[in-house]
Formats: structure tokens, sequence, C-alpha cells
């Protein structure tokens, strides 16, 4: 599902002009009433009280508001540390040697619970109260409370632009022979307006000072080597690099509902699944992809988490995968997209980079079919990457009647059907070898009919051959868009 966080990326940006710099108010000011303008066409009110969205968005404060009640302590805020978020990234072997894509973000947060100079818990439990909804901070267990905290003010942090940044590799897991390689990479451009950098950059064959090269040759080796990442701007910027051998397995997946109960699709659960509770794997995944780790130890697959969740968000998830599922690589959403159309076609981008890198490798997809950009995204790669070997997605209705969420399956006509498959549980897809080419479980009968699916009040797209023309479109799209609209509007 889109993740809960998606919706509230729109915050920082407003929340931002907290900071003084008029130009940039200004042009964030726009940029978000431009998305909001633009999500609001189309937006039937009937959407609305079928019942895709419920009503808790009412009466929420604006952020403005919330901006007013932070009162930043101008001086303090220049005294904070800029922190650095360095997402775990990959690495393919080129006739250069290693490519490694690094994107790291650079901000301040000024509301860090570890420092209560700047504001107090106070302010911190009144913004903390957006993001809950009905319910206020107050209601709830104490390390819920510390969650909510931790997550608002991560969510709250200010992007800091210039800064340059160097990072320091060193390998992790010394092989033999190989444990003195380090090398230092001093980033080409400083962060940009909204404090990223990201790209690729060549990684040097020979560690520093030394003279052969001890780094693995990605031509000779099927052994995936993890490297730490650390950078001198932050002690916060500690993370890893994963050099991936060109052939093998990557296993691609989405986290909300597949990887971790968010019930999404149920706003107010959504909402408290993400900001209070401690995130929860969904049922015995974590199982799953132990199994799939040590699947192939002669060519072990790669894993890719790949999120649309704010990249504010970013260290919540990292924490919550490593502590459940195999070590992997990350994207979520950068903050570095402006119009409409960027904002939905951030999975496509990300999922395209990915599969480009890495043309030999077979890629395995794994989502839900709450989440309308996968069911759009994932068939469409598949149509155009020949290394896009599988398709698995959790069909959230079998297992929630609760999942009221319209989705779209006519992104899968014309695609074989031996690639995809739309499963129950995880046990549907226990004992699926990827090295040895399985996609399905002969057990799982799936017959999908293309078009949308759970549409409310039983409206059925199938009927008479018509599954995606615009009216359609219109009541799904919709249906996320009232999302995205709904809190626009209390933003502004
Ligand atoms: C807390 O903020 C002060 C400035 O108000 C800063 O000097 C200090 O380094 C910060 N401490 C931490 C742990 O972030
Ligand atoms: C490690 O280095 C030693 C001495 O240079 C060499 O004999 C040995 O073959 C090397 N081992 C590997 C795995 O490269
Ligand atoms: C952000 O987008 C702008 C405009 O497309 C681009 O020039 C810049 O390089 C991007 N920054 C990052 C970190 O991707
Ligand atoms: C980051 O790594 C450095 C170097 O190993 C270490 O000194 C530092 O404590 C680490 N920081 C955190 C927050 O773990
Ligand atoms: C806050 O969240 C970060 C990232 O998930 C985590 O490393 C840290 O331990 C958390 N702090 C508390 C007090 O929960
Ligand atoms: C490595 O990745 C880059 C960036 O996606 C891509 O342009 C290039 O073709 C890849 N090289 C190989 C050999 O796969
Ligand atoms: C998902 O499950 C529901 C409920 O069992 C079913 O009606 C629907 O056809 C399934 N969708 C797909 C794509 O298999
Ligand atoms: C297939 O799905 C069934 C039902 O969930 C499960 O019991 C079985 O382990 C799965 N795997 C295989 C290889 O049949
Ligand atoms: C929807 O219409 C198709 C085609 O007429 C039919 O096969 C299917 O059973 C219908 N589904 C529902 C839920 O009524």
């Amino acid at each position: 599902m889109l993740s809960p966080l998606f919706l509230l990326s729109l915050i920082p940006i407003s929340l931002a002009s907290a900071v003084p710099n008029i130009a940039e108010r200004e042009l964030q000011r726009r940029t978000l009433a431009d998305v909001v303008n633009g999500l609001a066409n189309g937006i039937s009110v009937s959407d609305i009280t079928q019942g895709i969205l419920p009503d808790f968005f009412d009466n929420l404060p604006r952020a403005d508001q919330i901006a007013n009640k932070f009162n930043i302590n101008n001086a303090a805020y220049d005294q904070a540390p800029v922190e650095v978020l360095n997402m775990p990234g990959y690495a393919n072997w080129t006739s250069n040697g290693w490519n490694w894509r690094m994107h790291a973000w650079a901000y301040k947060q000024p509301m860090s619970i570890n420092n209560q100079s700047i504001v107090s818990q106070a302010v911190l439990d009144r913004a903390a109260n957006v993001f809950l909804a009905k319910f206020d901070i107050n209601q709830l267990q104490p390390h819920e409370q510390q969650n909510a905290r931790n997550l608002t003010s991560a969510v709250l942090a200010i992007p800091q632009s210039d800064v340059q940044l160097d990072f320091l590799l060193t390998l992790q897991t010394p092989q033999q022979n190989l444990s003195s390689w380090t090398a230092q990479v001093v980033w080409p451009t400083r962060t940009d307006a909204r404090g990223e950098v990201d790209g690729f950059v060549q990684l040097p064959l020979v560690p520093r000072g030394g003279e052969q090269p001890w780094i693995p040759d990605g031509s000779q080796t099927h052994q995936i080597t993890r490297l730490d990442v650390h950078t001198s701007v932050s002690n916060s910027g500690n993370s890893s690099a994963y050099l991936i051998p060109p052939e093998g397995v990557i296993i691609l997946s989405d986290i909300d509902d597949i990887l971790r109960v968010t019930k999404i699709y149920n706003p107010q659960e959504g909402l408290l699944n993400t900001f209070a509770r401690d995130f929860v794997p969904w049922e015995n995944m974590p199982e799953l992809f132990a199994d799939w780790k040590g699947q192939h130890p002669e060519q072990p697959y790669h894993f890719h988490y790949l999120s649309t969740t704010p990249e504010q968000a970013t260290r919540a998830y990292i924490d919550f995968i490593y502590s459940n599922y195999p070590l992997g690589s990350f994207d979520t959403r950068p903050l570095n997209f402006t119009t409409v159309e960027q904002t939905f076609s951030v999975r496509k981008l990300l999922v395209e980079k990915i599969l480009q890198t890495f043309p030999n490798r077979r890629f395995v997809l794994i989502g839900d079919t709450t989440n309308s950009d996968v069911m759009q995204e994932y068939p469409a790669a598949a149509k155009a990457y020949k290394n896009v070997m599988c398709i698995l997605l959790r069909n959230v209705s079998q297992t929630d009647s609760t999942n009221r969420f319209p989705y779209d399956t006519s992104g899968f006509r014309g695609l074989d059907q031996a690639m995809y498959m739309f499963f129950r549980t995880p046990n549907d897809l226990k004992g699926l070898n990827f090295g040895n080419g399985d996609c399905r479980n002969a057990s799982v009968r799936d017959t999908v009919t293309f078009g949308w699916q759970n549409l409310p009040g039983g409206i059925n797209t199938s009927k008479g051959g018509s599954t995606s023309g615009a009216p359609n479109r219109r009541v799904g799209l919709s249906g996320v868009l009232v999302v995205m609209g709904a809190v626009g509007w209390w933003l502004m």
C-alpha cells in the first residue's frame, strides 16, 4: 500500500518554512499548493462517502498552526548538529570496477527527543498528536509514546543544503587477503536544496596507500560483499554498501502490508501502526525470507527493500527490516520531487534504476494488491525489462475483509501467467526456489480477471469487457487522490 507516511511527505515541505528563508519558503508553499490543487481535480465527493476514506482527517490542526507552536529558537537551531542519513546502497560490476550508488540526505532534527533544548516535549507531543489522528499521545503505552515522539521528530526534520559529504568505505566482512581495503569518496557535488545527493560513483580497486587490488573482482565471485560506510560529517551516517556480482537473483520487496502489518487501507490503524505501535512483521514472512537467504549459498540472492515511504522515516524502516529480515539495500521516497507526475512515478523510477543496474540478474518483485503503484509498475516493468522473472503479490482481500481499497489488475493483461502469482499467506510461497526458476506454487489457485477489483458498492468493472476505461480509472485513482487531497487540505 501507499505508505501512510507517503501522505505525510508533504508536511515537512511546509514545516521547513520554520527556517527563515523567504525565497525557499515561497517556493515550497507554491509547490505544495500546486500539488494539492493538482490532486483536487477530478475528486468526486461520492468517492469519500463511499468509504474509500474514513473522515478522520476532520478537525486536524493545520501545519502553520503547529509550526507556530514549535517556536524554534534560531540560535539553537543553528547550533544543532547536521545529521546524515545514508541509504544502504548497491554497486554493480563494470569494466572499470565497482560502480556504487549512493543516496544520502543531510538534515537537522530540531525536535529531537535527545535534545530538548530547542523544543519542549510538550510541543513535540502536540505535533505527534497530529499524526495520531483521533488519539492523544497520553492514551498510548509509554513505549508507544516514545515511538510516536521518535518518528514525529524524524518526520519533522529540516533538510540541509550545500553540505559537502565524504564517505569512508571499509570491508565489512573481511575475507582472506581482503581485510585491508578501504576507500574514501568525496562526493563531487554538495547536497541540493532538499539536502540530498544521489548518484553513482566508481570505487577504487586498490586500498588507500596499497598496491594490490584487494577488493573482490565481481567477475570472479558469486558472493555478495558488504562494505561499511561512514561519513566524517556525522556519526549518524553509518550505513552499508553491497557489492553485487552481475548474475544471480535479486529479491525486490515493498515493505508496508507485505513485510510488516500496516493496514493503511484502514487509515486510523495505518497511522497507529506507523506512529505508535512497534512495527510487527506480517505473519511468518521473516521465515520465508530467511529460507531464501540460505537457499543458494553458492550464489546467494541479494535483497533490496523498496518502499515509497518518505525518506524521513527511513531509519525506522531500516531498523525494523534489519532486525527481522535479511540485510540488504534500500530505496525510499526521495524528497527531490515537485510535480504531481513525479510524485506518482517514484516507484517506477526507483525500480527501473535497479533493473538497469543489474541487467543480467533475475528479479523477483514482491508487493501487495492495496498498493496502486505496485499494481501498475510491477507488471509494466515485467513487460519492459527482460530481467524481471517473477511478481508475487499478496491479495490482501483474502486475509483481511476490512480492506476496502480498490485495485486494478489490468496491467497484468498479456503477461505470461507463469510469471506472477496472487497469494494469500506467506505459506503459499513456501519452498519456491527462485534460483531454480520457480515463480508459482501449483497448489495456489488464483484466477485473475483484469480490471478494477474491490470497488466500493460492489461495482463490477469486468462486465462487458470494459476493464480500464476512464470512469473506472477515475474511481480508483481518485480514491488515492482523495487521501492525498484530504491531507493537503488540512495542511493548507
Ligand atoms: C543539543 O543542542 C545543542 C544546541 O542547542 C547542541 O550544542 C548540542 O550538540 C545538541 N546535542 C545533541 C546530543 O544533539
Ligand atoms: C592470500 O595471500 C597469500 C600470500 O600473498 C597467497 O598465497 C594466497 O593465495 C592468497 N589467498 C587468496 C584467497 O587470495
Ligand atoms: C533533484 O532534481 C534536480 C532537478 O531535476 C536535479 O538537478 C538534481 O540533481 C536532483 N538532485 C538529486 C539529489 O537527485
Ligand atoms: C559509526 O561508526 C564509527 C566508526 O566505526 C563509530 O565510531 C561510531 O560510534 C558509529 N556511530 C554510531 C551512531 O553507531
Ligand atoms: C528512535 O528511532 C531510531 C530509528 O528507528 C532508533 O535508532 C532509536 O533507537 C529510537 N529511539 C528511541 C528512544 O526509541
Ligand atoms: C551498471 O549500472 C549503471 C547505472 O545504472 C548502468 O548504466 C550500467 O549499464 C551498469 N553496468 C553493467 C555492466 O551492468
Ligand atoms: C483476491 O481475493 C478476493 C477475495 O477472495 C477475490 O475476490 C479476488 O478475485 C482476488 N484477486 C486476485 C487478483 O486474485
Ligand atoms: C504451496 O502452498 C501450500 C498452501 O499454502 C503450502 O502448503 C505449500 O507448502 C506451498 N508450497 C509448495 C511447494 O507446495
Ligand atoms: C463481474 O463480472 C464478470 C463478467 O461478467 C463475472 O464473471 C464476475 O463473476 C463478476 N464478479 C462479481 C464479483 O460480481
